[in-house]
Formats: C-alpha cells, structure tokens, sequence
C-alpha cells in the first residue's frame, strides 16, 4: 500500500526536506523551501524482484550508428558544442537575462531553417510581434521559422504531435512553461523539472535537437532547477559583461565532446557577430607602452587567445590597511604571487594597495597567468613599461620557480602571427617553430630582474 508524504523542495538548488525551514540545509539560502507535490513512498515489503522484464546486455564494442550533428549555422556556436546539435539531444543554454540568448538561438534558428530544415521556436517570454520585430533587426525576417508564443507543455506537445517532428526545438525559456499535470506556478522546481522532462522525452523519441533557454540567478547558478543540468546532455552557459560588446559562450558540461572550446560572439547593432580572432578583440587601443600592462597568451579549449593584464601600484602613506581589488582573476592567487614576489624576490607590496585587471572583462582561470600578472605587477611597482610586443606566460610555484605550462608552441605561435616579437616563459617551452625570439625564465627572481632591466 502506498502512503504518502509531506515534502518541501529548496527553489534554489532542488534539494527536498521533509519539514519546513527557514534557510535551505544544503544550499544556505532563505526562504527558498516550498511544498511540493507528495512523494509516494512504497512499503519495503515489495518485492520487485519478479514480474519485470529482463534486459538485453550489450558489449561495448558492439557497432553503434555514428553520432550525426546538426550545424548551427554559426561556426562559433558549432565550436563551443564541439561541432554542433546533436538531434535526439537536449541542451540547457544558461545566462544572465539580456546577455543575448535569445538573439543567439533565433539568428541560429534562421540560419537552420533557410537550410531547408524545419524549426520550432517557441517563445514563453515575448509576445510572436516581438520575436518577429528582432528577427526582422536581424535580418531573418524570411527564414521560414515556425515561431509561437505560448506556455502550455501540453499545447506544444499536442500541436508538435500532428505535424512531422521538426529537426530543431527551441523553447525560451523553459522557466515560462508550465504543464497542468503538475501542481505549482511556472518556475517552481517541480514545474520546470516537469516541463523539461516531458519535452525531452519528446526530443529522444521523435530525434529532434532541443534547445532549453535557462535563466541563471546571481550567483551564476541556472536558477532553480539545478535539477535540469542532470536530465541535459550538454549545460551551455552564455557569459559576458553587459557593458562591453563581446560574450562567450561555453560548455559546462558535454556528453558529445570536451567542455574547453569557447566561442566569442560580439553583440553589434544587427545581433551577435562572430568573433573568429578573439586575439584581436581583447587587445585592442594598446599603442604607447604603459607601466603595469602585460600580455598573456592564454588557451581555452585548443584556442590561444591573447589578453591583456592591467596592474596599477598606488603607495599609501597612512597605515590604512590598503586594498587588493581584482577583476577577472582569482583573487587568492594574486594574495599569493604577491606574498611570492615579497618573500622570494625582496619586492615590498606590503604598504600599497594593488589592483588588478583583465582587460575587455575577460574572467581568466589558466593557470599560466601568472607570470604574465608577475610582470604586469613589477612593471607598476617599478613604473617601468614592458616592450608593447612581448608576451608572458607560465605558472609560478611557491618557491619561486616558473613551471611548465601545457600548449606552450600553440600560445607563442598565436602571439607570432599576431606580431609580437619577443616570449617570456618557462625555459621548457617548446619554441623553436614560433619564430618568435624566446628567453626562458626559470626562477621569478629571474623575471624581476628582467622587468628592472627594460629601458
Ligand atoms: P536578448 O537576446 O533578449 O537576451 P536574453 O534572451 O539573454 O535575455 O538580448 C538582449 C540584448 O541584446 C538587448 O539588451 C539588446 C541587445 N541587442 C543588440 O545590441 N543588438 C541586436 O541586434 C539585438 C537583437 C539585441
Ligand atoms: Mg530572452
């Protein structure tokens, strides 16, 4: 006999309690528990060990039909999903509201369906005008897109049930859907989780590609329903600073290829431009040399990309405690290349405030930055410009030594096509085919040395 059970689920993470609370026992947030629809709990007297049917096991090695992809239409979108939509597959495309997911997923959906392929967008946030007015912005006012605004699971099943499956589903966003089998309003954990399981159910038996448009709260998180990075077979998240132009996009996870690759789009007047080389765009208005700017030759995914490290000194003369402010950099690691440069190297931070910054609102997390941040660091506290066309690379330990970094030939070959004449990095680099003129670092100390040498 079946019984049934009072139950509350955190709107933030999905995480369930049997009692209400205040604050969310795994997650730590307030008054994010809500009733849930009760679970069902069976009696452990059943025994579910007859009465089934068996399942057929497979060998691995058993043939298997190649993975079939779907292009986007936009090479950057393709690269970042390592090499497009999969059909039959669900995909979650995360980001913070006006970061341009929309604009992303209808100018692909033009582009799909002036392919000749049939495409289903589904809008639960903007009435049929507006998504028609932007695709008229974007120049996609004749792509034959079967465009609909509505929030019903059910209605869309339906009406998806008497036509031929499309080979593209959009659906933004999936926290506007709601299914009427399901108790709560549009949002609520058991809704979305509902909602999104029902759709792809539909994806996997019908081989259409979804695309499931997630609103991502402040913490970065893809609000509630981080229940849903579970039932998806790729997490996309769309990332940028709303006050500069370019975003990227990225995958968080991946069941069809690696989670590295990046794509770089730049929103513009007439939508999201592609960005083939984001060298270019992170670097641009550098002319004069100045104290405290370095460049690094970065890699996401197998891609250099060359940015620009900004670090500016300001000397206190009180004994106010001075500040460390970072942006785009992990700010434990500068409190400890700094704590390096002090202790190894004899340099004195310790009295002056230091600030830190990638520019173009670039978020760096390869570890090969530190030495490009090393100098940029000593150049400021030195007020000695580095030579405009150098870059710097390579990961500090704590003694004091630079360490090897993985894809050395691809980064100096990058920064050679792009003209810069000299690497600094670690004396492994593999540099022979960059063609660039390449000094070897092997000790911080070493690299002190040589910032205090420039004219
Ligand atoms: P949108 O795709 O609606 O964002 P999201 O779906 O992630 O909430 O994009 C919103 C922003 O993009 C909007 O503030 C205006 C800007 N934008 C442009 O700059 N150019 C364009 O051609 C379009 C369509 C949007
Ligand atoms: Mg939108």
């Amino acid at each position: 006999m079946a019984k049934t059970k009072r139950r509350y689920v955190c709107q933030n993470c999905g995480s369930v309690s049997t009692r209400w609370q205040g604050q969310c026992p795994d997650c730590s947030e307030w008054n994010t528990l809500v009733e849930d629809a009760p679970a069902t709990v069976f009696s452990m007297k059943h025994d579910l060990s007859s009465g089934g049917r068996a399942i057929a096991f497979e060998a691995l090695d058993a043939p298997s039909e190649p993975l079939v992809r779907l292009p986007t239409g936009l090479a950057e979108f393709d690269r970042a999903l390592g090499g497009g939509l999969v059909p039959g597959s669900a995909i979650l495309m995360g980001g913070e509201p006006g970061i341009g997911k929309s604009t992303l997923l209808l100018q692909s959906a033009g582009a799909v369906a002036k392919r000749g392929l049939s495409v289903v967008y589904l809008s639960g946030e903007e009435a049929a005008g507006q998504v028609r007015m932007r695709a008229g912005r974007l120049g996609l006012a004749d792509a034959p897109i079967k465009l609909a605004s509505a929030t019903s699971v059910r209605d869309l099943l339906t009406t998806l049930g008497t036509m031929d499956p499309p080979s593209l589903l959009i659906v933004d966003s999936i926290q506007t859907m709601h299914s009427d089998t399901i108790e709560g309003a549009p949002g609520t954990v058991s809704q979305v989780r509902g909602c999104a399981f029902e759709l792809i159910r539909y994806a996997k038996e019908n081989g259409v590609a979804l695309v499931l448009v997630g609103h991502v709260t402040k913490d970065g998180s893809i609000a509630g329903p981080r229940v849903l990075e579970h039932m998806v077979d790729v997490v996309m998240s769309f990332e940028g600073e709303r006050s500069h132009q370019y975003r990227i996009l990225r995958a968080l996870k991946n069941r069809f290829g690696a989670v590295d690759e990046i794509g770089v789009f730049a929103m513009a007047g007439a939508g999201l431009e592609e960005v083939g080389n984001p060298s270019l765009l992170f670097l641009s208005g550098r002319e004069e040399p100045l104290a405290g700017s370095a460049v690094f030759p970065a890699l996401e995914g197998t891609r250099p990309v060359l940015v620009e490290i900004q670090a500016l000194i300001v000397r206190l003369q009180s004994g106010a405690t001075p500040r460390r402010a970072v942006v785009g950099w992990d700010s434990g690691r500068l409190a400890m290349l700094l704590a390096v440069l002090e202790s190894r190297c004899g340099l004195n931070f310790s009295s002056a405030e230091v600030y830190l910054n990638v520019a173009g609102g670039y978020r760096l997390s390869d570890p090969a930055a530190d030495v490009a941040v090393a100098a940029a660091l000593v150049s400021a506290l030195a007020d000695k410009p580095l030579p405009t066309h150098a870059v710097w690379f390579g990961e500090v330990s704590l003694a004091g030594e630079i360490r090897p970094v993985s894809h050395s030939g691809l980064r100096l070959r990058e920064a050679a096509k792009l003209g810069f004449g000299i690497g600094h990095g670690p004396t492994e680099a593999d540099a022979n085919s960059s063609g660039l003129n390449y000094r070897g670092l092997s000790r911080l100390a070493n690299l002190v040395d040589r910032v205090m040498a420039t004219a």
